[in-house]
């Protein structure tokens, strides 16, 4: 089979390789119909996630039909639509008890193995251990394109982002970051009956996309964000911040961002240390969160997308096929420029 195989910083190809096949009575191998890129991914090619070494299979989010099955597999069978998620979990461990898969110990003491532990879902097929308790099984009437944003990026979002920073009806929220992560926020934090979603993001089609997904305002990320925030939440600030870049700056302007009493809900993925004001946190009683994404909203996700809640095909906005993987990946680098949030990619 083929896949999108990383050999080092800066260097990937679509090549040949074994095909994907069953190593433990608990996996499935799916064939991939639909994948994605995630900006996870640009990160490993920068060589910033030490633990994906040369060789490694890229990719993390798929949709796809179940071509071989376990024997110890009870509730996949061949030929199924399933949803591959960037989080396994085994059911059992500590974490997957608690509700927190992200940090299943039998799968490796992360739940994000795809395309970092093992290999992953930019391929023609992938092998998916602990089928049972990590697949999803995709319903009739969402389609590929629909399924494949559940993977990752919306409930990250979701998660991370609207239920870690407990937006409540009437809830006034800012979101620093308007790329899938953001707007996947800003999508689903109607759902809890937030009564005025601020998108904040130095791009104006970030902006423009923020408001087509539901935001209520669209703030230019500059020198006046917060007293333009300020202005649009009655000179109080919001109930729930959520950060959505992961840069020392965006997660300052959050901060700045709360009332008193409030959330400051962090998704960012840092790469450097931060120093937060605490001399000026402490007494304003705020909550600050954070976390790998667990993607065990996706049932509920899967539910509002069937029913037409939740918009997921509107972060599709490029479709390749397999062989122009690299065509995908340059789109994607370089999203702000081509108008781009998520790319669909298909075998053909
Ligand atoms: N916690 C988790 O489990 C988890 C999972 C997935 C992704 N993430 C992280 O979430 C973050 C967002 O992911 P994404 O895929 O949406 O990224 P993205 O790069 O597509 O989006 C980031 C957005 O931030 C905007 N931006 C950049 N600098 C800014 C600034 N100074 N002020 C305001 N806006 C600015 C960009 O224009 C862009 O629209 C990343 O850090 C990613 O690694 C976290
Ligand atoms: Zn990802
Ligand atoms: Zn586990």
């Amino acid at each position: 089979m083929k896949a999108l195989v990383y050999h080092g910083p800066g260097q990937k190809a679509w090549e040949e390789v074994p095909d994907a096949a069953i190593k433990e009575p608990t996996d499935v191998v799916v064939r991939v119909d639909t994948t994605t890129i995630c900006g996870t991914d640009l990160h490993i090619l920068q060589g910033d996630v030490a633990a994906v070494t040369d060789g490694r299979i890229l990719g993390h989010e798929a949709v796809g039909t179940v071509t071989e099955v376990g024997e110890a597999v009870k509730g996949f069978s061949v030929g199924d639509r399933v949803l591959v998620p960037a989080i396994t979990k085994c059911g059992r461990c500590e974490y997957c008890q608690r509700g927190m898969p992200s940090h299943c110990q039998t799968v490796g003491g992360i739940g994000w193995i795809f395309g970092h532990l093992i290999d992953g879902t930019q391929a023609e097929s992938v092998r998916v251990p602990y089928a049972d308790t990590s697949l999803y099984a995709v319903p009739s009437n969402v389609t590929n394109e629909q399924a494949i944003f559940l993977a990752d990026s919306l409930p990250t979002g979701y998660e991370v982002g609207v239920l870690a920073g407990q937006v409540r009806p009437g809830n006034t929220v800012a979101v620093v970051g308007a790329g899938a992560v953001g707007l996947s926020a800003i999508l689903t934090t109607g759902l809890w009956g937030a009564s005025k979603v601020i998108a904040i993001d130095s791009n104006k089609f970030r902006l423009d996309k923020a408001l087509e997904f539901g935001a209520t305002d669209a703030v230019e990320a500059g020198a006046t964000t917060v007293a333009d925030v300020t202005a649009l939440t009655d000179g109080l600030g919001v109930d729930v911040s959520i950060e959505a870049v992961g840069y020392p700056e965006t997660l300052l302007t959050a901060v700045s961002l709360v009332r008193p009493g409030g959330t400051i809900a962090n998704i960012g993925v840092h790469g450097v240390p931060v120093e937060l004001p605490m001399h000026e946190m402490w007494i304003q009683n705020v909550t600050l969160t954070m976390g790998l994404v667990d993607t065990v909203s996706i049932p509920t996700l899967l539910k509002m997308v069937a029913s037409g809640r939740i918009p997921a095909e509107k972060m599709g906005t490029h479709t390749f096929t397999f062989d122009q993987m690299d065509d995908a990946y340059d789109v994607f680098k370089n999203a702000a420029a081509n108008s781009a949030l998520k790319v669909i990619i298909t075998p053909a």
